[in-house]
C-alpha cells in the first residue's frame, strides 16, 4: 500500500523539477503553481540559493508539498529538512542520506536505473523509484524491461520528459508520476516569465487528466 504522500503524486501526476537562482524569485514561483492548480515543486540544490529557497517557500507557502532535489549527501538531506523540505530527491543512492531519511519518517525518492540498483533499495524499504535521465537511458521501454522483476516497485521518471512524451510515461503501469523542468523552465523563472508558466502548468494538468491511468493499487 502507499502511502498519501506517494498518492498525492500519483494524484497530481506531474512534479515541477526547479532551479531558482535568485532567492526573490521562489515565493511567486510557488504562489503561481499553486494558482496554476499545483500545490507541488520541488527545489533542486544546484543552485546557491536553494536551500534558502526552501525556506522562503515553506514560510510563504506552508502548505504546498515541498520537495528538495539533487540530494547527494546526509548534510543536504539535513539541511534541506530544516529548512522545510516534506520529502528528498536524488539521482543516485546516497545510502547516509537515505537510511537517516527512513529513520526520521521523511520520505525519499532515490534515483535508479538498474536491477543491482533498485534491489538495493528495495531491501531498505523504497518502492518508488527516481528513474533519471529517463530518455537517455531508453524511456517508457526501458522501464518496461526494468520493472518485470520487481512487481512492487513505481517509477517517476525525470529527464527529457515534456507536453509530447507526457502521455506515453504517465499511462505506463509502473509509473507514479513524472517531474520535469518543461513545467517552469529555468529562464521563465529568471526572467519574470509567470504568466508562461502558469499556462505551461495548466495545460499539463488539463493532458494528466484527460488520460486514462492505471489506478495506484
Ligand atoms: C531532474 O533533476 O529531475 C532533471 O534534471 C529534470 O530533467 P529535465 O530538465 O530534462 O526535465
Amino acid at each position: 500500500m502507499f502511502s498519501p504522500f506517494y498518492r498525492s503524486l500519483y494524484a497530481f501526476g506531474i512534479i515541477p523539477v526547479v532551479e531558482i537562482d535568485d532567492l526573490n524569485r521562489a515565493e511567486v514561483l510557488a504562489g503561481t503553481l499553486i494558482e496554476a492548480g499545483l500545490p507541488l515543486v520541488e527545489i533542486t540544490l544546484r543552485t546557491p540559493v536553494a536551500v534558502k529557497a526552501i525556506q522562503r517557500i515553506r514560510e510563504t507557502h506552508p502548505k504546498i508539498l515541498l520537495g528538495a532535489g539533487t540530494i547527494l549527501t546526509l548534510e543536504q538531506a539535513r539541511q534541506s529538512v530544516s529548512a522545510g523540505a516534506d520529502f528528498l530527491v536524488s539521482p543516485g543512492l546516497p545510502l547516509d542520506a537515505l537510511e537517516w531519511a527512513l529513520g526520521e519518517g521523511i520520505p525519499f525518492l532515490p534515483g535508479a536505473v538498474t536491477p543491482h540498483e533498485i534491489l538495493q533499495g528495495l531491501r531498505m524499504g523504497i518502492e518508488v523509484f527516481k528513474f533519471f535521465p529517463a530518455e537517455t537511458m531508453g524511456g517508457v521501454a526501458a522501464i518496461k524491461a526494468i520493472s518485470d522483476p520487481f512487481p512492487s516497485i513505481r517509477f517517476i521518471p525525470t529527464g527529457g520528459i515534456q507536453t509530447d512524451n507526457l502521455a506515453a510515461y504517465l499511462t505506463h503501469e509502473r509509473v507514479l508520476a513524472v517531474g520535469g523542468s518543461w513545467l517552469a523552465k529555468r529562464q521563465w523563472i529568471t526572467s519574470g516569465q509567470f504568466d508562461q508558466i502558469k499556462a505551461q502548468v495548466k495545460a499539463a494538468l488539463r493532458l494528466v487528466q484527460s488520460l486514462s491511468r492505471p489506478p495506484l493499487t
